[in-house]
This record gives structure tokens, sequence and C-alpha cells, in this order.
């Protein structure tokens, strides 16, 4: 009932009792007593009347803000029910959006399918510690790199587990990915390969895994079963907790097709070599389908494209390097990427690249130049063994 029919109520209750006792005070013979009380009947309807309504503002505020309460509850009920099945279902992926999420501490993130936060720029660590070993590693972490990128093939796991050690920083704070070689492929010796990384990176679990190629060479003819088995080892390996994600690199849509066929997990990510003058657009058109993130290896083209007069002349017009214009135009293309640089400066300068931003007009025509800087490694070409 509202405050107003409440009052209502109230005087037409009142007005009732009066009437009644007027009715009942006919009869006296003392009309002054009759007066005293009718009198003392108006006074106490009135202050009956004030006192309900009061009552009435009291109990209507009660109702407005006890409805305003249960109404913030249900809905906040139904978007945490939403999260819940939203993380059950695996997070929607869009690969355009991604890289405008935030984490924590400001740093730009992708967010894989599962929900699994991978930081946009990593450190791609092949032929990294060939000189200075660990301490290459440590100067990333100081440039504030989190996330490293490494291989059973690039033998420098060890490393890159004594420079964690050394870092004293929490494992929770870090991303380690690493990746099986084609010739490790099949069930017991994927295990293998994943532990011997682990021991040598001195962690309990990877952040991410990856099969590094789709096959050792054009020879292998069982490649396709090899391949079924190895990636239910990895489900297998997910569902331990072992590793965060798992995914795939170099495998194009005609390798991961015979993949999904048997496959209970989706991959998460496939690592590619894409940069500007390599886009593989086909590819990250059936990738983006197929809701798998694409991550680009080589993302300066091999330092080749630093030099190249479209992206000099960007750079020139933004006050930034080659390399950063490179790395930017990945990552507005909702692409993360893992540049590999040997010294401090180089490091910061590829994390730095937050600050601006492409138009439009040039990412499409940066996206749209000629085949410029591809490294000749096609993965069913190369031959590892
Ligand atoms: N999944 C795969 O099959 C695969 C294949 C290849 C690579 N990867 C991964 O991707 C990572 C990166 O690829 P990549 O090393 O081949 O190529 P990249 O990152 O495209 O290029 C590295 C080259 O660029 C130079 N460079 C880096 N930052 C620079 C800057 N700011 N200014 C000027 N020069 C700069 C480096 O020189 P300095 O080192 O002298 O500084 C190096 O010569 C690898 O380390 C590896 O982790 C994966």
């Amino acid at each position: 009932m509202s405050e107003k029919n409440i009052v209502d109520d109230a005087i037409s209750k009142v007005n009732d009792m009066g009437t009644r006792a007027g009715d009942a005070i006919k009869d006296f013979k003392d009309s002054e007593t009759a007066e005293k009380l009718a009198d003392g009947i108006k006074r106490g309807a009135k202050t009956a009347v004030e006192g309900v309504a009061k009552g009435a503002k009291i109990a209507a505020d009660g109702i407005a803000e006890g409805t305003k309460i249960a109404s913030q509850t249900i809905k906040n009920n139904a978007e945490a029910n939403a999260k819940k099945r939203a993380s059950r279902r695996g997070t929607p992926f869009d690969q355009q959006s991604a890289y405008r999420t935030p984490n924590d501490d400001g740093k730009m993130v992708f967010m894989l399918r599962n929900g699994v936060a991978i930081p946009a720029v990593g450190y791609g660590s092949f032929l990294a510690t060939e000189k200075e070993g660990k301490a290459v590693i440590l100067d990333a972490f100081n440039e504030g790199y989190h996330y490293i990128d490494t291989a059973a093939f690039y033998k420098n796991e060890a490393d890159i587990g004594e420079a964690i050690k050394e870092s004293g920083i929490d494992r929770e704070e870090l991303f380690i990915c690493s990746k099986v070689w084609p010739t490790m492929l099949g069930k017991d010796k994927l295990r293998e390969s994943f532990e011997k990384s682990c021991s040598d990176l001195g962690v309990e679990y990877l952040n991410m895994l990856l099969i590094h190629w789709p096959k050792v060479s054009q020879k292998d003819e069982e490649w396709i079963p090899k391949l079924q088995e190895s990636w239910a080892e990895m489900e297998d390996m997910y569902k331990e907790g072992k590793v965060r994600a798992i995914g795939l690199s170099n495998f194009l849509p005609h390798h991961i097709r015979p993949l999904l066929e048997t496959a209970r997990i989706k991959p998460m990510l496939d690592q590619l070599e894409l940069h500007v003058g390599y886009m593989q657009e086909f590819t990250l058109k059936y990738l983006k389908q197929e809701k798998i993130m694409a991550q680009a290896w080589s993302p300066l083209g091999r330092a080749k494209m630093l030099e190249d007069e479209r992206i000099t002349a960007l750079a020139e017009k933004y006050g930034k390097s080659a390399a950063q214009i490179l790395l930017r135009y990945l990552i507005q293309r909702g692409i993360p990427a893992i540049p590999k640089a040997s010294s401090p400066e180089r490091m910061r300068e590829n994390l730095d690249i937050f600050d601006f931003g492409l138009t439009d007009n040039e990412i499409s025509f940066l996206s749209c130049i000629t085949e410029t800087g591809w490294s000749g490694e096609h993965p069913d070409l190369v031959e590892w063994e």
C-alpha cells in the first residue's frame, strides 16, 4: 500500500470513529461535557492522523530502501551467476578487443579463451642466452618482463631457471611458456619433454605449453595420429593442473583440423611467424573463427623490417622507433608478441608501446603491403630430422 493510501485509510477510520463517538454523545444532557468530549476526540484524531502519516512515511522509506537493496542483491547474484557460467564455458574471447584488458598493475594483457591472462608483450629467449646466460633473463625481469617464451629446443631452460631463482620473483607473478619439439611427440615422450622442461626451469607447472611444429618432416606419414595422441596427453596435463594453457605453434588450418577431430579441449593459442610483411591473413581468419588466439613470433621480422621505409616513416611521425611501430601494429591487431632483444635499452623500448596508437588507415595500409621479411620456415616444408 502506498504512503497516500495508508494515510487516507487512517483518516477514514478516524472519521468513522468520530462519527460513532458523536452519535454516542448525542444523548448527553450536559452540552459542555459533550463539547469537551468532541474536542478531545478531534485532537486525538489529529494526533492519530499525524502519527499515522509519520509512520507511513517511515514505512514507505523502509520499503523503498528494502526494494533497492533487494534489487541490487538480485542484480549482484545474477552477475555472479553469469560469471560462474561464463568461467565454466570459458570466457568469450575476442581477438580484436582483447588487448584492451589491463590487469591489476595496469600492464596490458590478453585473455585466452579459458580466462588465463597472457601479457601482451613477452620476452622471446631464442638465442638470447648464448653469450651471457642467465644475466640476459635477469635484465629482462629487471626491465619489467614477466613473460618468458622458451622451448626445449632452445636449450636455455636451465639458464632461465637460474634467473627465475635468483630474481626472487614470486612464481605466480611469472608467465612461463615452453614448447615440445616435434621429435618428442607421442604420449610418453611428450610427458618426458614437459618434465625435463619443468625440472630445468625449476618450476612445478608451466603457464603455457605448446607443440612447437606439427611434424618433423614432410616424409612423416604418421603425423596425424601422433598429433592426436600428443594432444590427448596435453589435455591430461591441463586437467592435472600442470599447465594452465595448452596450445600450438606453426600450425596452419590443415594441421589444426585433424587435431580438432579428436580433441576434447580446443587449443587456446597458436604461435606463428607474424609481422608486418607476413601476416598470414588466411590462417588468422581461421583462428578467429575457432577462437584460438594468434601470437607473433619474430614480430620484428628478425630485424629485417626495421629498415623498411614504410615503418621508419611512421616511426618519425610518432616519435617512436621502428621496433615500437611494428609491435604496436600487432597489439592493435589484437596479437600478443614476444620480441627478442639483447640490451636492456631495447628490452625497455619494446615494452614502451602503450602511449600511442596507429590510425585505422595506417593499420589497413600496413596490413596490405606485399610479402616482406619472411623467414622461409614453412611448417609443411621444414625438415627437422
Ligand atoms: N615458435 C617458433 O617456432 C618460433 C620461431 C622463432 C622465434 N620464436 C620466438 O620468438 C622470439 C622472437 O623472434 P626472433 O628472435 O626470431 O625475432 P624478432 O624478435 O623479430 O627480432 C629479433 C632481432 O631484432 C633485434 N631487436 C630487438 N629489439 C630491437 C629494437 N628495439 N631495436 C632494434 N633492434 C631490435 C634483435 O637484436 P639484439 O638481440 O641484438 O638486441 C634481434 O636481432 C624468439 O626469441 C622466440 O622466443 C618462436
